[in-house]
C-alpha cells in the first residue's frame, strides 16, 4: 500500500470507527460485535504504526496513552464557571420563578428543566471542530488541565460531527463527567477483587479517576459526559438553551436523556416530579432538577451574583434515607485478606428494598463518624444500589452504645491481623485463612475469570470447610465421591460441575492470569498480558522494564506482578495447575469473519464445550446474532443437552435445529472427539 492509499484508508477507518463509537457510546445502539470493531481499530493502528505521519492527535487510537503527567497544569477560563444556587422547597422555587418574572420586565420568557447530573463539571475547548483542551471547573476561573484524561472518555468526540460550516470556529463547552451506575459497581467489584480500596459513590469514582496522572488508568475508568452550557465560542448562533442542546447532540456531544420545556411554574413543578419519578431508570445518578429559562437573549439582562447566574437554579433532591438502630459490627475478610466492618441493622425499608445490612468501609471511617453499637443511624443509598451508614443520630444516644474495637486476631482463622502503614486497611496475613481462601476460590470460578459454572459461594463454602480445597488446583482433584456427598447437590449437577471444571483447563490465557488474583490485575491488564506474552513462563520471566514497556502497564502493576510471582508458593501453586492440565498459554484468537452474517441463533440447553456465552460470542464474531426466543425469524436452534421447550416451539416453526458439533463446523472450529 504507498501512502496515498494508506492515508485514504486511514481516514475511512477513522470515520468508520468514530460512528461505532457514536453508536455505542451515545446512542447506546451498537451495530457491530465489539470483535468486528476490535478489527477495524487494530487495522487503523497497524496503519498508523506503518505510517506514522498519518498519526494525528484526533485518531481514535489516540484516546489513550502518552506518558504518565507530573502533574496538572492550570487552564485560565475564558468565560468563568459559575456554579448554580440550590433550592430545596417549592416556595423557594416559587420565589425564583416570580424573581425572573420580575426581572424579566414583561418580556416572556420560557424555562427548561433538566436532571441535574452528579459528576464533575468540565469544559471542554474545540478549534475548527477538534478537542483542544478539557478542563476542571477549579475555583470557576482557574482549573485543572485534564486534557489527556478527557480524551480517553469514549462518548467524547475528538473531533466535532458535521461539515466544516457546522462546525464553530471555537466552542467551549461545558458539562459533567460522571460515571454510569454499572460502571461504578463493576469497578468497585474489581477493586475490591484487587484488594484496593472501593470507592464510596460514582461521584468520588469519577472525581478520584479524572485526578489520575496517567490516562491510561483513566482510560479502564468507566467514565462517561453529559453537556449543557457553553462558555467562549466563535461563529456560533444560538438563542435558545433548547437550541443549544439540539446544536450539541447535532455535533455528536452527549446531551441530558430528557428536558421539559415549561412555559409556567405548574409545569415547572410537575416537570420537577416527573423526573424524580424517572430518576431511577437512568444509568447515571442525579442530585436534583435544573431549572433555567430557555431564551438565552435574556441571560445579561437577567445577570449573576458573584457566584451563579440569576437565570438558572437547582431543585435539590433529598438523598432517600432511613433511620435504623446498628445492632452488631461484624468483620468480613476478603480475598486479599483486607477485613471490612459491616453493619448489621435493624431491618428498614429504603428506596424499593429491606436493609439489614450496610459497609462501613474501614476503621478509620468509623472512628470519623463516631458510630457505635446501639446508635440510632442514617443509612442512604449510595450509588441507589449499595447502601452505607452517613451518620449517627447523636441526640438519641442513651450512653450506653458500645466503642467498636477492630478485633486483633481474624475473626475466621484467629491468626494475628495487622496493618500498613500506608493503608487504611487492617489485613489478616494468613494465606490459609478459610475466609481468604474461599473468596480466592470464588474469584477464580467467576464469570470474567475462569468461569466455572455452578461452582457458587454455597459449594465453595462447603469444599474449603471440608479441606477438600485449600487452593485453585485442589478444583481439578476433586470427584464424584467428593461432590455427591455435599448438600443440595445431586448426581447430575456433580457430574455438571465437573465438566465445567475440567472445561476451565483450556480458558484463554488472560482469564488464568487474571484468576490467579495478581492485586492490580483486572481483566483488562491481564488482556494486555495475553497480548504482549505467550505463555505464562514468559510473562514470569518478564523483566520490570520489559512489562513497564507495555501500554497500559504501569509502574505499580508491573510492581505488583514481579512480587507475584516472586512468592514461591505462588509459583508452585502455577506448577500444581500446569501438573493438572491447565495450559497456561496463548490460544489462537478465533478469527473474526461474516460467514454467520444475517443469521439468528437461538441457544438451548446445556453444551459440552462451551459455555452459551462463549457460543454467542462466537456467533456475533461471525456476524451473527443470538436470540432468547423462537421464532420464525431464528435461523437456527442451537441444542445442547437437556434442551427444553425451545426445542418444540423449533420443531412446530419448522426452525432448523443442530447440535454443537454441526454448529463448531459451522463457526469452523474443529470438533474434539
Ligand atoms: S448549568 C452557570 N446544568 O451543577 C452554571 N449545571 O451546582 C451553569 N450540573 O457547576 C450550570 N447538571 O457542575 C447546569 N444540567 C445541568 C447540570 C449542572 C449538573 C452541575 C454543574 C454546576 C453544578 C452547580
Amino acid at each position: 500500500m504507498n501512502t496515498q492509499q494508506a492515508e485514504k484508508k486511514v481516514f475511512q477507518l477513522r470515520v468508520e470507527i468514530e460512528r461505532h463509537n457514536h453508536l455505542y457510546y451515545i446512542d447506546a445502539k451498537p451495530e457491530i460485535p465489539d470483535r468486528e470493531y476490535d478489527r477495524l481499530y487494530d487495522e487503523l493502528k497497524e496503519l498508523e504504526r506503518q505510517f506514522p505521519l498519518l498519526a494525528t492527535p484526533e485518531s481514535p487510537t489516540m484516546r489513550v496513552g502518552g506518558q504518565p503527567l507530573e502533574g496538572f497544569s492550570q487552564v485560565k477560563h475564558s468565560v468563568p464557571m459559575m456554579s448554580l444556587a440550590n433550592t430545596y422547597s417549592t416556595t423557594e422555587l416559587d420565589e425564583f420563578y416570580q424573581r425572573l418574572s420580575k426581572l424579566s420586565e414583561g418580556r416572556t420568557f420560557s424555562c427548561c428543566v433538566e436532571p441535574k447530573i452528579d459528576g464533575l463539571a468540565v469544559s471542554l475547548r474545540y478549534e475548527k471542530g477538534l478537542l483542544v483542551l478539557g478542563s476542571t471547573r477549579g475555583d470557576g476561573k482557574t482549573g485543572d488541565d485534564i486534557t489527556a484524561n478527557i480524551r480517553t472518555i469514549k462518548s467524547i468526540p475528538l473531533r466535532l460531527h458535521g461539515t466544516a460550516d457546522e462546525i464553530p470556529a471555537v466552542l467551549e463547552v461545558r458539562g459533567e463527567v460522571f460515571m454510569t451506575k454499572a460502571g461504578f459497581i463493576r469497578l468497585n467489584e474489581q477493586r475490591i477483587a484487587t484488594g484496593d480500596e472501593a470507592f464510596a459513590n460514582p461521584r468520588n469514582a469519577a472525581a478520584g479517576s479524572l485526578k489520575l496522572l496517567d490516562p491510561n488508568t483513566v482510560a479502564g475508568r468507566p467514565l462517561d459526559a453529559i453537556f449543557y452550557g457553553l462558555g467562549e465560542t466563535q461563529g456560533l448562533v444560538i438563542t435558545t438553551h433548547e437550541g443549544l442542546v439540539q446544536t450539541l447532540r447535532k455535533l455528536g456531544l452527549k446531551t441530558a436523556p430528557r428536558i421539559w420545556h415549561c412555559n409556567d411554574i405548574q409545569t415547572i413543578l410537575s416537570a420537577i416530579s416527573e423526573l424524580q419519578a424517572l430518576k431511577q431508570t437512568f444509568t447515571f445518578e442525579i442530585d436534583g432538577a435544573v431549572v433555567k429559562v430557555n431564551e438565552r437573549q435574556l441571560y445579561d439582562m437577567f445577570g449573576s451574583t458573584a457566584k451563579s447566574p440569576r437565570w438558572a437554579v437547582a431543585y435539590k433532591y433529598e438523598p432517600e434515607r432511613a433511620e435504623t438502630i446498628l445492632e452488631a459490627i461484624t468483620v468480613q475478610v476478603g480475598r486479599t485478606g483486607v477485613l471490612t466492618p459491616v453493619a448489621e441493622l435493624r431491618p428498614v425499608f429504603l428506596a424499593g428494598s429491606t436493609i439489614s445490612r450496610a459497609t462501613l468501609h474501614n476503621i478509620s471511617e468509623i472512628e470519623r463518624k463516631d458510630i457505635r453499637i446501639g446508635d440510632t443511624v442514617i443509612i442512604e443509598k449510595a450509588g441507589e444500589v449499595i447502601p452505607a451508614v452517613i451518620g449517627v443520630k447523636m441526640e438519641l444516644r442513651s450512653g450506653r452504645e458500645k466503642i467498636f474495637k477492630m478485633p486483633a486476631s481474624c475473626p475466621v482463622c484467629a491468626e494475628a491481623v495487622s496493618k500498613a502503614e500506608d493503608e487504611a486497611a487492617w489485613r489478616c496475613e494468613n494465606l490459609q485463612c478459610p475466609a481468604q481462601i474461599k473468596r480466592w476460590i470464588q474469584y477464580y470460578a467467576a464469570r470474567g475469570a475462569m468461569d466455572i459454572d455452578g461452582l457458587g459461594e454455597a459449594i465453595v463454602e462447603q469444599l474449603v470447610d471440608k479441606g477438600l480445597v485449600k487452593d485453585p488446583s485442589d478444583l481439578y482433584k476433586l470427584t464424584l465421591f467428593d461432590l455427591v456427598a455435599l448438600e443440595r447437590m445431586g448426581e447430575k449437577s456433580a457430574v455438571n460441575m465437573l465438566s465445567a471444571i475440567a472445561a476451565s483447563k483450556s480458558r484463554e490465557l488472560w482469564r488464568a492470569i487474571f484468576a490467579l488474583g495478581i492485586r492490580h490485575i483486572g481483566t483488562r491488564s491481564a488482556q494486555t498480558l495475553e497480548d504482549n506474552f505467550e505463555t505464562i513462563d514468559d510473562l514470569m520471566q518478564a523483566t520490570t522494564e520489559q512489562l513497564t514497556g507495555i501500554r497500559d502497564i504501569g509502574t505499580i502493576v508491573s510492581a505488583s506482578i514481579t512480587a507475584f510471582f516472586s512468592h514461591t508458593q505462588n509459583r508452585n501453586l502455577i506448577e500444581r495447575l500446569k501438573a493438572h492440565g491447565l495450559q497456561f498459554r496463548r490460544t489462537a484468537r478465533p478469527a473474526s469473519g461474516t460467514s454467520m452474517k444475517g443469521m439468528t441463533f437461538v441457544l438451548t440447553g446445556t453444551l459440552a464445550s462451551m459455555t452459551r456465552d462463549q457460543a454467542g460470542e462466537i456467533i456475533r464474531s461471525l456476524g451473527g446474532s443470538t436470540s432468547s426466543s423462537v421464532s420464525a425469524k431464528t435461523s437456527f436452534v442451537l441444542a445442547g443437552e437437556e434442551a427444553g421447550s425451545k426445542l418444540d416451539k423449533a420443531r412446530k416453526l419448522g426452525v432448523k435445529i443442530i447440535s454443537e458439533p454441526e454448529f463448531l463446523v459451522m463457526a469452523g472450529r474443529s470438533v474434539k472427539p
